[in-house]
């Protein structure tokens, strides 16, 4: 088979004269900076067309399908967010019900929003122990469908951002048995299918569409991902369509190619690669566990609804030392130059993935073990302190998101907005999991949290005032009445 990536690169070594996008014309010389001008082409001859595609690109895709096992697989460019928004719209019609997990992605919300979806919402369970999301209970699952019989689809995120995995085989099967398909945003686990050392896909476990971000676990650039089909519950006809509507019409080579490439050295060095990931990535763990007031984050298989967990998430609890997980951030990329992945109160996060060094793991190593032991001479934080300040409560949707974005609306301080109805979101990124969503109404709790997420120097995003001391609300003419 013809490779997409390997095509590119030769047509970047001809002598045809591009009279056709893009502008830089393949001139590396049109800008003072190193890009791949080169190879950065659009649909000319012999190079397909990924919204009708019928060669190479088909091809591509077809190739990709055959590596996870799936009935068809389709590239987005626009990440897994062009991907879920194109699950969703394909899944559910206009104006239909959807069962929602709370802790999803906010690309899933604008999907309710852009289709004016009415959600169920499934919350997921809390590791107490940890203080991150746990997994989503089948049982809830099955009591939300056997009380909204006009439920559509179902959509979970497995794994979440923390690794946790929910029982997807279980989950499917009641799904189904309704009839109607599961969607799983599986963004940070396209690397799940290339070793055992992390839990099985939900591709693999009965999922009907299954999305998945290259570029956050496996070696592809920023911005790639793909949808995999897996059985027939969702017409083809219609994510395709979506796929078109949600995506460029000039999809870029360069990406493509990334996902191309990434797929055939999957099949030729993948086993070899992941092995040797999984053998640093394990010694690694094993120090790092060594340590006494940092802890990597383990969570307990069967408790809090987690099925399985993606041992690549170094997840690090300052819960026991000094810091709070903002601290630690910056201690590691002010003194050790090390970036990581997410921070929060009380933990860091750190990122995996197949393209890591021995070396990358041992200054991960020697700058935790060394902050660990610079820790015994701290004063750590007392019982009180370590005592989750943040809680989440279930929040009380008094309109639909499409309903709450086009309301008249107006600014409210944050204080004074407790039990009005918000008109915008507001999330933390990452994660990018709305901590309110419009519609839902405003409670005390959730501007206590605000508060404790400000003095960690935590900003909302989403929010029209990027200082967070206002919020858009429901116009009080337009609220509804609001049960007592
Ligand atoms: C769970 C989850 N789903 C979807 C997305 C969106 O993925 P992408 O950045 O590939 O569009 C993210 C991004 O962080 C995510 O965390």
């Amino acid at each position: 088979m013809e490779r997409l990536y390997r095509a590119l690169e030769n047509y970047s070594r001809e002598d045809y004269y591009p009279f056709h996008m893009p502008g830089h014309k393949r001139n590396p010389g049109t800008v003072d900076t190193k890009l791949p001008f080169d190879r950065d082409i659009t649909e000319i001859e012999g190079f397909d067309n990924l919204h009708h595609p019928e060669g190479i690109l088909k091809e591509s895709q077809e190739a990709a399908a055959e590596v996870y096992g799936t009935r068809e697989c389709y590239y987005s460019i626009n990440g897994s967010t062009a991907a879920l928004l194109a699950a969703v719209s394909a899944a559910v019609p206009g104006n239909g019900q959807i069962l929602v997990a709370r802790n999803c992605h906010k690309a899933v919300y604008h999907a309710l929003y852009l289709r004016n979806l009415t959600p169920t919402y499934v919350y997921p369970q809390m590791d107490k122990k940890w203080w991150i999301n746990g997994g989503i209970s089948p049982d809830k699952v099955e009591r939300a469908l056997a009380a909204n019989p006009e439920i559509k689809a179902v959509l979970i995120t497995s794994p979440t951002y923390d690794g946790v995995v929910s029982d997807i085989g279980k989950i499917a099967e009641i799904v189904h048995r309704h009839e109607i398909p599961l969607i799983v945003d599986e963004a940070h686990g396209a690397h799940f299918h290339f070793s055992n050392y992390f839990p099985v896909s939900a591709a693999d476990l009965g999922a009907d569409l299954v999305i998945q971000s290259f570029h956050k676990t496996l070696p592809a650039m920023t911005q790639t991902a793909v949808l995999h089909n897996c059985s027939e519950r969702v017409d083809s006809r219609l994510i395709r369509r979506f796929m078109g509507i949600y995506q460029s019409s000039s999809p870029s080579y360069i990406l493509m190619a990334s996902i191309d490439a990434c797929m055939d050295k999957m099949v030729t060095d993948g086993k070899e690669m992941f092995r040797e990931f999984t053998r640093i990535l394990e010694k690694a763990r094993r120090r790092l566990s060594e340590c006494k007031y940092i802890r990597l984050v383990s969570p307990e298989i069967g408790s809090a609804g987690v099925f399985d967990y993606d041992r690549s998430k170094l997840i690090f609890s300052t819960r026991y030392t000094s810091m709070t997980g903002t601290e630690l951030a910056q201690l590691l990329l002010e003194k050790y130059h090390i970036q990581v992945e997410m921070q929060t109160e009380h933990y860091v996060l750190a990122l995996a993935a197949v393209g890591d060094s021995e070396e990358g793991f041992e200054r991960l190593c020697r700058a935790i073990e060394e902050i660990d032991q610079e820790e015994s001479q701290k004063k750590r934080k007392t019982e009180g302190q370590i005592a989750e300040r943040v809680a989440y409560t279930s929040m009380n949707q008094l309109m639909s998101v499409t309903e709450a974005m086009e309301a008249e609306s107006e600014v409210c301080r944050l204080e004074e907005s407790v039990g009005r109805i918000s008109a915008e979101f507001g999330y933390l990124y990452p994660p990018g999991i709305p901590l309110i969503v419009p519609g839902e109404q405003i409670t005390g709790q959730f501007i206590r949290n605000m508060r404790i997420y400000m003095e960690e120097g935590l900003y909302l995003q989403g929010l029209e005032d990027y200082t967070n001391h206002t919020i858009r609300v429901i116009s009080q003419n337009t609220t509804k009445e609001q049960p007592s």
